[in-house]
């Protein structure tokens, strides 16, 4: 009984084993970086995704339209939006991402992507894999990089989470062993490490950081976290002005919340499980998961979402309509600058910051008490368009 068990489980991770080996074969391939000022015209898909990600979407779009008015009248920018990357559709076909929809994505250079819905063990859905780590695999956006401003306590952190590896990489391809025995897996390859740890690094030396924080569990974890810190030390020492430190995941989430601290962190490089706990800590401390933007970085493509889900729950009590669109802008904004349009970018950030932390003449509480997602957009809009903006910004700094 018990041999029949462990040769069909072997036989499972074998073929795991396989598709491991081929995966990392693929990754040491050359792969051409995408140059955007070249293109002609950049085409930028948007997909609005489930619950209240097609309304938050919308929003969005309508901030990048305002601030791209220039090119894309030019037609150096074309916006194309892709149905279908719904939960409805997704089941329908059970694929985490329809294979016509994938297509249309793959003709984008860049999109903007609206929370899609994961089901679960339980759920009236299928359990198929969650479309946003299927894309991450996909397109191959082995970086997810997330900014967590605040800057009335001092906190200008850039997380880099490893995207496509780690436990995710095995999320659906567990093995129960016996009907009492489950196995999970979790892979480090040095080629997923390294490419990730090189953007990091690369982002602290062009923007003047001189810290580099990595952070594991490589006293436990100690095979594949064990990997990534090696391969963290050994990039760190082609960055010698570059001061590297690192800590275990559950220290650094105690001191995310200790106000003296927590300032001394600047750039941090994490395995992807870490990164997605982490990132929300980190939100909630600038206001909240609807409020952060996040941007999934390859080689060919780039995604830029918000990091939250998508609240069917506020579709089902009729409140999409007060939803937060802040996390979809400020992925918006870190797209504009992924393409070229640094200042565009800039100034968006600056009007999210002034609207959503320091002035905030319009709070967003998710209901009708609050401000409607159409109210808050047309105040960033209003707020960007201001020729004082940047005084404006700067007169909050502290
Ligand atoms: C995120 C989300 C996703 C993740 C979910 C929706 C699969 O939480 O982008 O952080 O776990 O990566
Ligand atoms: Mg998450």
């Amino acid at each position: 009984m018990t041999d029949k068990h462990i040769n069909k489980a072997t036989i499972q991770f074998q073929k795991l084993l396989q598709d491991q080996l081929a995966r990392v074969d693929r990754m040491s391939a050359v792969v051409e970086q995408t140059d955007y000022a070249v293109l002609n015209p950049i085409i930028v898909g948007i997909l609005g995704g489930d619950g209240i990600g097609p309304f938050i979407a919308a929003e969005a779009q309508r901030v990048l339209e305002s601030l791209l008015q220039v090119p894309l009248d030019a037609g150096k920018i074309t916006f194309r939006v892709i149905e279908g990357l719904t939960i409805e559709k997704r089941a329908e076909v059970r694929q985490a991402i329809p294979g016509d929809v994938l297509e249309e994505i793959k003709e984008c250079h860049v999109t903007l992507k609206g929370p899609t819905t994961t089901p679960r063990k339980g759920d009236p859905w299928p359990n198929i894999e969650s479309a946003n780590i299927a894309m991450r695999k996909e397109l191959d956006l082995f970086a997810n990089v997330r900014p967590v401003r605040v800057p009335s306590e001092g906190i200008d952190w850039v997380f880099f989470r490893e995207n496509t590896e780690g436990a995710y990489a095995l999320g659906s391809n567990g093995i129960d062993i016996t009907d009492d025995l489950a196995m999970d897996f979790t892979v480090t390859s040095t080629q997923g490490s390294e490419r990730l740890l090189r953007l990091a690094f690369e982002y602290a030396n062009k923007n003047n950081i001189n810290k580099v924080t990595l952070v594991s569990k490589a006293n436990v974890v100690k095979t594949t976290d064990g990997k990534f810190l090696k391969v963290g030390y050994e990039i760190a020492k082609e960055y010698p002005d570059i001061e590297v430190d690192d800590w275990y995941i559950d220290i650094m989430t105690a001191k995310l919340i200790d106000p003296k601290r927590r300032t001394q962190f600047r750039v941090m490089a994490l395995p992807n499980l870490y990164g997605d706990i982490l990132t929300d800590e980190a939100a909630e401390l600038q206001g909240g998961v609807g409020t952060a933007g996040s941007a999934n970085i390859g080689k060919k493509y780039a995604m830029f979402e918000a990091i939250h889900g998508s609240a069917p729950r506020m579709v089902v009590e009729g409140r999409a309509q007060y939803a937060d669109p802040s996390s979809m802008i400020r992925a918006g904004a870190m797209l504009l600058r992924h393409i070229g349009y640094e200042g565009q970018g800039i100034r968006l950030e600056m009007a999210l910051d002034i609207t959503g932390q320091f002035e905030k003449k319009l709070v967003m509480t998710g209901r009708k008490d609050g401000a409607s997602s159409k109210e808050f957009c047309d105040y960033v809009l209003e707020t960007i368009n201001d020729s004082d903006l940047e005084q404006r910004w700067k007169s909050h700094q502290p």
